[in-house]
């Protein structure tokens, strides 16, 4: 349920902003000192609805799904990115007025003059910012040139200028360079996925969207390792029939509701790991509070895509800003191993066990170093190495011929005597063969889902005196605070009560707020605004029968309930065991 409407006025959007900021769930960071864009702090309410979010992403990704969970530290040396080609590729372009000297990312300033605008080039930027005669949008100056900016933060480890690092664009790079002993761990079983939840760190060029765009946000991100030449993913079954919404990535920004088997089967969706964790992302947002007929899927244009990525689709929500990409699901294929695997010179390839063992010839180069040695001297070696890389092939041809046998070493070409090299077939038992790892990566952004979530659970309902009754209706295991405990009275024992219900339900960790001051519908809205499911008041019939009353949120419904039961009560009522017209 959503009572979201695109489009709808200004005003309601204010007022839910000032209602988040009111009651805890965020603010602008370092405020007392002028702030700085794209940093926040999420109050105490957002700080808990976070957390929430994060364990119901482990629970599906971790237990559900079996992924090894990470946690690796935020900054990482040069070498990490130089290899990973963040340092030359992770960049927006930026263009800065002329006159006021304010700095954009060239792209947002031509979103909605032309479709996918970040897909175009330097050049095709400036063009299209001179076509639609785009000015500066804070003074009206003119724009000067279209530069690649680097959105990486660069620092120093330890003292002095000595070890150049950055802090992580994204979380993923570490799980790449731990997969030898994360593969290990995992006793060498493919297919096999691991999962990190940490802080992303991107220089945004000009951030100026709240949560949506920040220098520093929540990300969660899963990498599944899998071998490419296996063909399907049999867990994919589960989301075959599964229809989704898609926009294919081919420029005419259509969309087109779809079967995952259907998209897989036609090749618009690359494979079934793919569409598979598609399937789960999609599932994930609906569990988390975002309606599914305000998703869609839009793939990447190949102009579009990260310098990692050979197919990627967006989960996008739509958002009052519009449609808003919350989730990138990419297949990175063995691109980040393969970089890692030359840049560090360990190797990162696993082995492909054949079913049976293979009986393979094999031919091998050998080479007599006694007579080489007092031939060649000192470039002995450098002879003997040039020979052994060559093809075995094409060195029992040249035996066979009668041909000369020239190598080229660093003085020069020189002549190998034939009799100082033979070339031997054997036929050895191999039981496999190595490969590099294909990845499929899930990367959630949970700031923006946040702000998405509370955007769709927002409710302006009958106006109240100074302006309209707000509800938050998220769903109760997102929800920072359980169940509000409220004691009728102040007095006559009521208070001891509440306070001891209160006692006992924090005891089992669930989050409550006890409240005994104002009216008690003044409680409840006070709830309501943060999204509290459930209110539980003590009244004067509590002491005689031991029955407390427990108001749901949604359907305002009240029942009366047993105190002994209260805590069962609650947590199927939290977890959608229990349905509240039901008890
Ligand atoms: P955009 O195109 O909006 O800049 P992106 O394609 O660079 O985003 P990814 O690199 O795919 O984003 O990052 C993974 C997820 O992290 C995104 O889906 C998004 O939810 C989130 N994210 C990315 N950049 C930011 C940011 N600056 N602030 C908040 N969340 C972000
Ligand atoms: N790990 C996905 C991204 O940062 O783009």
């Amino acid at each position: 349920m959503s009572s979201f409407r695109l489009g709808e006025d200004e005003g309601r959007s204010a007022r839910l902003q000032a209602m988040l900021k009111r009651r805890g769930f965020f603010f602008p960071s370092y405020d007392i000192y002028g702030g700085v864009a794209g940093l926040y702090d999420l109050g105490p309410m957002g700080s808990l609805m976070m957390d929430n979010m994060i364990s119901i992403w482990k629970r599906r990704f971790v237990s559900g799904e079996g992924f090894l969970l990470l946690d690796s530290p935020s900054l990482a040396p040069e070498a990490v990115f130089a290899n990973s080609g963040h340092l030359e590729k992770f960049s927006d372009h930026m263009t800065r007025c002329t006159v006021c000297g304010e700095p954009f990312r060239a792209d947002q300033l031509l979103e909605g003059a032309l479709d996918n605008p970040d897909a175009l080039k330097e050049e095709e930027l400036e063009k299209a910012l001179r076509e639609n005669l785009v000015r500066c949008p804070v003074c009206g100056g003119e724009l000067g040139p279209v530069e690649e900016f680097n959105l990486m933060f660069k620092t120093f480890i330890g003292p002095g200028t000595g070890r150049p690092a950055y802090l992580r664009p994204e979380t993923a790079q570490s799980i790449f360079l731990d997969f030898s002993l994360l593969f290990r761990f995992n006793r060498e079983r493919m297919p096999f996925g691991v999962a990190q939840v940490g802080k992303g760190f991107r220089n945004e060029i000009s951030p100026r969207q709240g949560l949506l765009r920040q220098r520093e946000f929540h990300m969660a991100e899963g990498e599944f390792f899998f071998d490419p030449l296996t063909s399907g993913y049999p867990p994919f079954s589960k989301k075959a029939d599964m229809e989704v919404p898609l926009v294919p990535g081919d420029g005419r920004g259509k969309q087109v509701r779809m079967r995952l088997f259907d998209a897989v089967s036609s090749g618009l969706i690359c494979s079934e790991v793919l569409a598979y964790f598609m399937g789960i992302t999609f599932d994930l947002a609906v569990e988390l509070g975002i309606p599914d007929s305000f998703m869609r899927f839009r793939q990447h244009l190949e102009t579009e895509m990260a310098h990692y990525a050979r197919d990627c689709w967006d989960l996008e929500v739509l958002t009052v800003n519009g449609w808003v990409e919350m989730v990138g699901i990419a297949d990175r294929s063995a691109y980040d191993l393969e970089r890692h695997m030359e840049g560090s010179g360990q190797d990162l390839s696993v082995l492909r066990r054949y079913r049976e063992p293979l009986m393979k010839e094999q031919i091998n180069i050998e080479v007599n170093m006694k007579e080489l040695g007092p031939l060649f001297r000192g470039a002995a070696g450098e002879v003997s190495d040039a020979v052994s890389e060559m093809d075995p092939s094409d060195v029992e041809d040249i035996l066979g011929s009668g041909k000369s046998l020239k190598v080229r070493i660093s003085s020069g070409e020189v002549e190998v005597p034939r009799s100082a090299v033979s070339v031997r077939r054997s036929v050895v038992k191999v039981s496999g063969e190595r490969f590099i790892p294909h990845v499929v990566e899930p990367s959630f952004g949970l700031d923006r889902l946040m702000v998405a979530i509370l955007e769709h659970a927002y409710s302006e309902e009958e106006e109240v005196g100074e302006g309209p009754y707000a509800v938050l209706r998220l769903k109760p295991e997102i929800a920072p605070v359980k169940c509000g405990i409220f004691p009728l009275m102040n007095r006559d024992g009521l208070p001891e009560i509440a306070g001891n219900i209160d006692m006992s339900l924090r005891g089992k960790g669930l989050m409550t707020h006890y409240d005994a001051s104002g009216s008690i519908g003044r409680r409840y809205a006070r709830m309501d605004e943060i999204g509290t499911p459930f209110c539980i008041t003590v009244d004067y019939d509590t002491p005689k029968d031991g029955t407390v009353t427990v108001r749901d949120r949604d359907t305002r419904l009240q029942k009366r309930v047993a105190i002994d039961v209260i805590p069962e009560t609650l947590s199927g009522l939290i977890s959608g065991s229990l349905y509240f017209p039901d008890l």
